[in-house]
């Protein structure tokens, strides 16, 4: 366990204390250029076409330890592959409904986080994310997660952040439980995980719970 286990730093998470549900804006905020820094090595940024040899070489190494909860590895198997994924990443970006970042560490990509598709209609969004094994058990995540939460309440004026994870990822797991999101229950045989059906926990948070946190010091 780490020194800073269980602890979140309301500065590690940006600019919530700003955030106010009445002050949401009322137009939707433009969502496909995206810049945050973690820490003066690591940010967050909207992903590129430019960035496909780089992240299938990460894929590629790191095919194992992704592939234990993510069903789309063994069908990621040449750049072109990596090529389309960004493409329609970017076109969601570019169409408002969705935020696909990369986390970039030292000038490489460590792993991506992003938005699956917005609903405007409900104001709600899931992430989804993925690290790469090196860089696991620094708190990157948790950072990144807090960012792309800041983002949907304070700046695309959503009302709700869902993060599911498969039952058994307690990696996962630990990262909306971390950030104080309710655990809902679970869905039933909510994936098919290449040769077995697995169950979904479903996390959420509300903006109203979010402001609150952050005002009461009570982010963990
Ligand atoms: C899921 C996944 C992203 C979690 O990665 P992670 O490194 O455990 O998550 P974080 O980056 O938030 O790091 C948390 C760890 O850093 C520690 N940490 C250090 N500094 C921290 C900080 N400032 N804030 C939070 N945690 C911190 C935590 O204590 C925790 O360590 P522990 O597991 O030893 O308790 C990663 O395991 C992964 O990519 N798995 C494969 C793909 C996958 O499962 N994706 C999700 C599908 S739903």
């Amino acid at each position: 366990m780490s020194q800073t286990a269980g602890k979140i730093k309301r500065g590690d998470l940006g600019h919530v204390e700003s955030i106010r549900p009445q002050e949401r804006p009322a137009a939707r905020a433009r969502v496909h250029v995206f810049h945050h820094s973690l820490d003066e090595d690591t940010h967050l940024r909207s992903i590129a076409e430019a960035d496909a040899e780089e992240l299938f070489a990460l894929v590629d190494a790191n095919r194992a330890h992704l592939r234990e909860w993510l069903p789309w590895v063994d069908a990621n198997t040449e750049v072109t592959h990596t090529r389309q994924f960004i493409a329609s990443a970017v076109k969601q970006n570019e169409d408002e409904l969705g935020l696909t970042c990369v986390i970039v560490q030292g000038g490489r990509i460590v792993g991506i986080v992003g938005y699956h598709p917005i609903n405007q209609a409900n104001k709600s969004v899931e992430i989804g994310y993925w690290l790469s094994r090196e860089v696991v058990g620094r708190g990157l995540m948790t950072r990144s997660c807090g960012a792309l939460i800041d983002h949907a309440f304070g700046v695309l004026g959503l009302n709700r952040v869902a993060i599911p994870a498969a039952v058994g990822n307690a990696r996962s797991r630990a990262i909306p439980e971390r950030l104080g999101f309710t655990n809902e229950g679970i869905t039933r045989e909510a994936e098919w995980l290449y040769d077995r059906w697995v169950d979904h926990v479903r996390y959420s948070l509300l903006a109203r719970e979010w402001v609150k946190r952050a005002e009461d010091g009570s982010l963990r």
